[in-house]
């Protein structure tokens, strides 16, 4: 890899925050109890424990082999060395209000050879952050955990430079009334028996439902990023609004 390519990408992704790393261990209650003095109703349902069984792991991880790939350069963890990551012209801080969700993290990271990224524990209503300090902010399945979502999309604003992206991803709103009829009937009447069964754990899975169906929906919850300041805000629906991704600028 070119010095210029690596300028570019430098330029384009020098610091980047990611609120909270999919970590997909045990720790769900430990979070819970560590973040106890931010519980609310649904603080709870971040016991997303159909992600900690599917272990699909790191976004975060997904992002640097994306940048990699894009300069030409090394994925990290190869087939020759398994521990190459010799390049990583990226600069990541990983934030979560979780000690035992970043020790996971940070332990997997290790493992997979991946260097350069911060682990920051903070909590993403007062980020631990300077003002316009990265490129992307980035929440997967994150802010649907927080209490004060509007002081969330604040702070997330503030720690951006101008020009800066934020991206979320989040659990969103079916709108075709047939659609959603069958994702209600397997969300009420499958998951939360599908974990009991599997993680013995109803209450959690039904939360997670809950949790969901009062999240606002993609209209709402654009004009909430709009509120605090970004512009060019739009969303992209995935699996029918099963998920939607939200971004916008700080401009
Ligand atoms: C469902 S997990 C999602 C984790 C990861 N982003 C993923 O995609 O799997 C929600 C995470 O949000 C974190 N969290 C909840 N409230 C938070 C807050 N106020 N600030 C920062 N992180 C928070 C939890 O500790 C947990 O790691």
């Amino acid at each position: 890899m070119t010095s210029t390519v690596i300028q570019n990408v430098i330029r384009c992704v020098p610091r980047i925050t990611w609120s909270t790393l999919r970590q997909c261990s045990s720790s769900s209650r430990h979070a819970r109890e560590e973040n106890s003095s931010h519980k609310t109703t649904h603080f709870g349902y971040e016991t997303v424990s159909e992600d900690e069984k599917a272990e699909r792991g790191d976004i975060v991880f997904r992002f640097i082999q994306h940048v990699n790939q894009s300069v030409g350069g090394s994925t990290v963890a190869d087939d020759t060395t398994q521990h190459s990551s010799h390049i990583h012209p990226y600069d990541i801080t990983v934030c979560d209000i979780s000690e035992n969700m970043l020790k996971v993290g940070q332990q997997r990271a290790e493992a997979q050879g991946y260097q350069g990224i911060h682990w920051v524990c903070g909590d993403a209503q007062d980020l631990p952050f300077e003002d316009d300090l990265f490129d992307c902010y980035t929440i997967v399945f994150g802010i649907r955990n927080v209490v004060d979502v509007e002081q969330a999309l604040s702070e997330a604003y503030r720690v951006l430079k101008p020009g800066g992206r934020f991206m979320c991803l989040e659990f969103s709103q079916v709108k075709n009334s047939s659609l959603r009829w069958v994702y209600d009937q397997y969300s009420f009447n499958v998951i939360p028996p599908l974990g009991q069964v599997i993680a013995g754990d109803w209450k959690s899975y039904q939360y997670l439902v809950e949790s969901i169906r009062r999240f606002p929906d993609q209209e709402s919850f654009k004009e909430m990023i709009e509120a605090a300041g970004f512009r060019c805000v739009k969303y992209e629906n995935l699996t029918f609004g099963v998920v939607a991704i939200h971004s916008g600028f700080k401009i």
